[in-house]
């Protein structure tokens, strides 16, 4: 159990800025002489790569820990990482017996050290928040799928009453802008067209004065990229001039994904949002105006402490009145050490679950009324990778929509399709003609 681990697996679980950090372990420990296990094999090193954002992805982490014993009683060696990492802290350890090493996602550059420490029966605890950032000591990026994630910014001030975030992840902080466009040129030279920035507040990114527009605007020029997206947003970090980008920049998609959470301005208060339906809703009509085609997304919450129905009507209201062409939606989950959580009026379950139901209902037959506006259209798809079915691929649209097309177009490779289908979640192209990257 205590021989140094030879292979790894990592397993992701919550936001895309946690996908960005298991790639960054993945390339951290293959710098450090370990490999990813093959596909079935048992792995010498498991890396549960954890979220906290609800109650039940908490709880589901330590059940895959569990899970991890093999049918001869023997187990990998368990590394518990991620937002239940940092919250849980040393408790970890003493909640399963199985965990050996407990890494925040601040601390992760340092796992390596970790491993070997475990590999001679200690079990280290790294929830540092240090100063010094992971990146600085984190190796080179070596490649890169078709659309690759990039983080940004981490970490977050605004302190909505209902969230973890700001005690898992720590203060805002923005990377660099000479790191940032390093890293960016690394993946469009190992083979990425789409670049992703990420971050908790994306939006907020601020660097010795120079803003997120900016920012875009000259990752946007890098040669051989072909696509820009960002996420996530906050209402409040959304100006003029990153609005004004969506309208400048030809390769910036025409996709939006901002929060609303509520549509009641008193609900919007008591979660400490710093915006009211109406500033929401002015921000996207100034968005649609730079960029008439912008597909909007959103996320919303269900049953926050004191919602009334008069309450859940209006976030109905702002779903139509926005009409997103996705959207999550979730049920509130109280979280210990926030201020909603101690809050009077909680909801009951099944006023939540038929809220949610609602609510969900709602969205789909925006995304699908969304989906069967671009029937007839004829655009082009970023292929990302293999379909179910020989010979059929899945890309993106401009507007982030899946479409299945049969091609024999490779991951990577943007196409002309027309767009002939639609479902609430996915759409169905045509070959037009093909563009080889
Ligand atoms: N920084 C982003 C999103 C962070 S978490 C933002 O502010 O918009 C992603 C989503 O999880 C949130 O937008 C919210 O809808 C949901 N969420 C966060 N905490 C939650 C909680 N306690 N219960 C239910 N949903 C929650
Ligand atoms: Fe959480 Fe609010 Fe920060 Fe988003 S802005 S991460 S919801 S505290
Ligand atoms: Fe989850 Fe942490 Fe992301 S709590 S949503 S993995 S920032």
């Amino acid at each position: 159990m205590n021989a140094p681990p030879k292979t790894f697996r990592i397993k992701s679980f919550g936001c895309q800025m946690n996908v960005y950090d298991g790639e960054r372990i993945s390339e951290l420990l293959n710098e450090n002489g370990l490999s990813a296990a093959p596909e079935g094999a048992d792995a010498d090193l498991v890396v549960l790569n954890t979220c906290h954002i609800r109650e039940k992805a908490a709880e589901k982490a330590y059940s895959d820990v569990g899970r991890l014993r093999r049918e001869d009683g023997s187990r990998p060696m368990i590394a518990l990482a991620g937002c239940v990492a940092q919250a849980e802290g040393p408790e970890a350890k003493a909640r399963s017996p199985m965990i050996d090493i407990v890494v925040g996602p601040q601390a992760y550059h340092r796992l390596p050290q970790m491993v070997a420490q475990a590999s001679h029966g200690v079990r280290p605890v790294d929830t540092d928040m240090p100063s010094i950032s992971k990146f600085d000591a984190l190796p080179k990026r070596r490649s890169a799928t078709p659309s690759a994630f990039l983080t940004i910014q981490e970490g977050c001030d605004k302190f909505c009453t209902y969230c973890v975030v700001p005690y898992t992840r720590g203060a805002e902080i923005s990377r660099p802008g000479g790191d940032i466009i390093a890293e960016a040129r690394t993946l469009v030279d190992s083979g990425a067209r789409e670049i992703v920035l990420l971050g908790q507040n994306v939006n907020a990114w601020e660097h010795e004065g120079r803003g997120f527009a900016e920012l875009i605007r000259t990752i946007a020029s890098i040669d051989g990229l072909e696509r820009i997206r960002y996420t996530t947003s906050h209402p409040v970090n959304m100006s003029d001039e990153l609005i004004a980008a969506h309208a400048k920049v030809p390769n910036l998609m025409p996709y939006l994904h901002l929060p609303v959470q509520s549509g009641s301005n008193r609900i919007l208060k008591a979660m400490n949002r710093s915006h009211t339906a109406e500033t929401y809703l002015s921000i996207i009509e100034k968005m649609r105006a730079a960029r008439p085609d912008i597909a909007l997304s959103g996320d919303f919450i269900v049953g926050f402490p004191g919602e009334t129905e008069e309450d859940f009507q209006a976030t109905l209201q702002i779903v139509d009145a926005v009409g997103y062409a996705s959207a999550y939606s979730f049920k509130y989950s109280a979280r210990t050490g926030t201020p909603a959580a101690t809050m009077e009026d909680q909801i009951p379950r099944d006023v939540m679950d038929d809220r949610l139901q609602r609510l969900q209902d709602r969205i789909n037959a925006h995304q699908l009324a969304f989906n069967r506006s671009k029937v007839g259209v004829e655009t082009q798809i970023l292929i990302e990778r293999a379909g179910k079915y020989p010979g059929q691929m899945i890309g993106r649209t401009p507007w982030l929509q899946s479409v299945h097309v049969e091609t024999d177009a490779k991951p990577g490779d943007l196409i002309d399709v027309a767009l002939i289908s639609a479902g609430p979640n996915s759409m169905t192209g045509a070959v037009r003609q093909k563009e080889v990257a």
